[in-house]
């Protein structure tokens, strides 16, 4: 049977990446029923935060026929009340009789009780079907639920020597248009996007969802400004001031703090990281609790390199231009100090290299720090 329950898992996995731009921080999760004689009767997919989970649509889909069959599911059901009833008594009220699983839900309101409600019940549960594909699908949600803090991707458009701008500052557009719509939509998968106040200050950006994909057009939007040095006319503050973040050093000037609140953005104080600028692990966890379970880092390279040194990035998403800008003084991808040898480096593994136009992606994970 192990052949068949895999080839359904992977059916599940399909489905549930439906969800991609809509569930966060909610994970993604996709479920195919199954009638008792083993036939596909009703797929489902969790679409939307708040909305039906994955197996209540497969159930609503093909309840008639699931009793005694078989709920194949990339996510351990819920036994909780949360924003939607349990899905364990929806299963068990339908008379499924096996739930096959991907991987077991970390939120510590589920994490094995969901099995265990089911077993109790009679129910048979096979565990562990293309979990390492499951867990990959939800490893932002993952890691925010053991850790408290958000996943964090540093988002790149570089040229082939390394470069986020040319000398001067001007950095647009160095990749093309293709890769800027990627990046765009990255925007639309994560629950918070952050930039240090360098970048405020030379683009002057909008850090705004373009593309719809996402149905929330809502998202944390966090600057990184010791000092308040963010103007109080930035283009940020244009539209959805609430959504914006300034997090700075404790003691800042009331009247600095006072301008940009009046523009509707909350300032944040946090400690000091030991070089003067803003604690990024204090940041790191308001984001979370906050409710974001992603953030990606736009720029520019001192904020990288900040990311990478403190071990607090997972993964980099770069967009490579076959451009060379040169220029000792222009901004790397990674600045700050560095580290002095190749042994101290952080070490990534590539986990997808293709060619985008005239672009490169990379997308490596973060191994050692
Ligand atoms: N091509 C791209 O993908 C891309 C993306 C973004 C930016 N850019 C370009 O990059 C340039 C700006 O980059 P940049 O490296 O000069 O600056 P940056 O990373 O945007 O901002 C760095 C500043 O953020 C503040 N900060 C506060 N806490 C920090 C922390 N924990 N770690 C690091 N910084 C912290 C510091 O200023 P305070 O001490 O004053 O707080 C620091 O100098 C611009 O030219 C922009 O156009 C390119």
């Amino acid at each position: 049977m192990t052949g068949r329950w895999i080839a359904l898992m992977r059916q599940a996995l399909e489905l549930a990446e439906r969800g991609r731009y809509g569930t966060s921080p909610n994970p993604m999760v996709g479920a195919v029923l199954l009638s008792r004689s083993g036939e596909v009767v009703g797929t489902g997919t969790h679409l939307r935060c708040g909305g039906p989970h994955a197996e209540i649509f497969a159930l609503k889909e093909g309840a008639a026929e699931g009793t005694g069959g078989t709920m194949v599911v990339t996510l351990e059901p819920c036994v909780h009340q949360g924003r939607t009833p349990p899905c364990v008594d929806a299963l068990l009220a339908a008379g499924i009789a096996r739930v096959v699983i991907g991987t077991r839900d970390p939120n510590p309101l589920v994490n094995g009780s969901g099995v265990e409600a089911l077993r109790s019940a009679g129910v048979e549960v096979v565990e562990g079907v293309e979990e390492e594909a499951c867990r990959r699908l939800n490893r932002r949600f993952f890691h925010w639920v053991a850790t408290g803090s958000p996943y964090v991707t540093l988002k790149m458009a570089m040229t082939l020597d390394g470069k986020l701008a040319a000398r001067g500052g001007r950095s647009q557009w160095i990749t093309s248009e293709a890769s800027r719509k990627e990046g765009y939509a990255l925007r639309e998968e994560y629950d918070a996007l952050l930039v240090g106040v360098n970048t405020v200050l030379a683009d002057d950006p909008r850090l705004l969802r373009h593309l719809g994909l996402n149905p929330d057009p809502q998202l944390l939007r966090v600057v990184l400004d010791t000092h308040l040095r963010t103007p109080s006319d930035a283009a940020l503050f244009q539209r959805d001031p609430q959504g914006v973040v300034i997090f700075c050093s404790e003691g800042v000037p009331a009247d600095r703090r006072k301008e940009l609140e009046d523009r509707g953005a909350a300032v944040v104080e946090v400690g000091d990281d030991g070089r003067g600028q803003c604690d990024l692990r204090q940041v790191l966890r308001w984001v979370g609790a906050h409710g974001a379970s992603s953030v990606l880092v736009e720029g520019g390279g001192e904020v990288h390199w900040s990311f990478l040194r403190e071990g607090l990035a997972q993964s980099v998403h770069a967009f490579v231009a076959p451009l060379v800008l040169g220029g000792r003084e222009a901004t790397s991808a990674v600045g700050g100090a560095g580290f002095s040898s190749p042994q101290e480096a952080v070490r990534l593994r590539f986990v997808e290299v293709r060619r985008l136009e005239e672009d490169l992606v990379l997308i490596a994970e973060v191994e050692r720090v």
